[in-house]
């Protein structure tokens, strides 16, 4: 869906420049026009390549810039990969000198390469966790180096996926969407002290990312939903938030929890396996994965329908 855009409207990021990978398409476009529509000067920064990370294209970044210029805001467009620390500095150094310093960086990019675990190759597993965990390294670490020592801090604003939970054909995705979760953790953490925030957005949106999921996805909205959001935490307004995630989905934001210990067992003396045989389901157990739950619902639904769609439906992949 395209958004209209008008005159820059709202104050809500006024004099601030902000970076946004991935702000070519999708949920990253509505980001970059929503961040200037609010006052914001953006560096829209996409390599304009195919669901799968083929095929670079540059004119899908410098058209978002163009609709930002066309409704009278600040926009650079930068054709530069976020999956090498050269790449990611090229980005921040053009917000640097193109609007003087870097407030925000939104680290949106991503690619999908759907497998089941056991054909993935060593380029999908690479592909994935390079755009996504290590594109999401390449600009944070660049920007903090900045953030760190200037006047105001900074917010940085990572995307992750209910899929870090877990997910059946898309192990590649969904270890890289944990690793961003523990990064935020970390940068939220380490950069406390310098007034530089660091939280995640789960979102799900009507995009060409969600289109390719094959299963009924429970929520759903658009892109534009997901917009306020990310200009909230990156406005003064959230300054007292760091090191969250929340799920953006149509007019619902939730939150995440923070893992922590839930249950634990002494042994007198040291365990051994059988006393851990013996004692672990009736004392810790397990902490059930609730996709397990979901994948068995799924498939006696399916199994309801038709038998040959059930046998499928154990390779279904989870939402992106
Ligand atoms: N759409 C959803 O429902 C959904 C659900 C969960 C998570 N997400 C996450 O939200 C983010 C945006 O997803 P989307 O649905 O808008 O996807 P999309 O495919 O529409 O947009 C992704 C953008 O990233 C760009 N990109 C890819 N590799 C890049 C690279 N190396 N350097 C710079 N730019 C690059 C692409 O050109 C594209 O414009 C992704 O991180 C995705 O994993 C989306």
């Amino acid at each position: 869906m395209r958004m209209e855009v008008g005159p820059v409207m709202g104050e809500f990021l006024q004099g601030k420049s902000v970076v946004v990978t991935g702000g070519g398409g999708g949920i990253g476009r509505a980001v970059a026009l929503s961040a200037a529509a609010e006052g914001a000067r953006v560096v829209v920064a996409d390599i304009g390549v195919s669901i799968a990370g083929e095929d670079p294209r540059s004119e899908v970044a410098e058209a978002v810039a163009g609709e930002i210029v066309a409704a009278g805001g600040q926009a650079v467009a930068m054709a530069e990969s976020v999956t090498t620390l050269a790449g990611g500095e090229r980005i921040i150094a053009a917000a640097v000198d193109n609007f003087g310093r870097v407030d925000g960086v939104v680290a949106v990019a991503g690619i999908l390469r759907e497998r089941m675990f056991f054909n993935l190759s060593e380029e999908e597993w690479d592909a994935v966790v390079e755009t996504h965990l290590k594109g999401h390294f390449t600009v944070f670490r660049a920007a903090t180096a900045l953030m760190r020592k200037q006047e105001g801090g900074g917010s940085l604003v990572a995307f992750t996926s209910g899929a870090f939970a877990g997910s059946v054909a898309q192990a590649n995705y969904a270890a890289a969407k944990g690793g961003i979760v523990s990064l935020v953790r970390s940068v939220a953490a380490g950069l406390y002290r310098y007034g530089v925030t660091a939280n995640a957005v789960a979102p799900v949106a009507r995009t060409r990312m969600s289109a390719n999921v094959p299963m009924d996805l429970a929520e759903m909205g658009d892109p534009e939903d997901v917009a306020p959001l990310v200009v909230f935490l990156l406005s003064d307004r959230a300054r007292h938030v760091t090191g969250q995630v929340y799920t953006s989905v149509g007019s619902k934001i939730a939150v995440w929890n923070q893992p922590q210990e839930v249950r634990s067992v002494y042994a007198e003396g040291r365990w051994t396996p059988e006393s851990i045989a013996d004692r672990l389901d009736t004392t810790v157990g397990q902490e059930r994965m609730p996709l397990l739950d979901h994948l068995e619902n799924y498939r006696k639904a399916a199994e309801a329908r038709s038998p040959v769609e059930a046998t499928r439906s154990q390779s279904e992949p989870a939402a992106p």
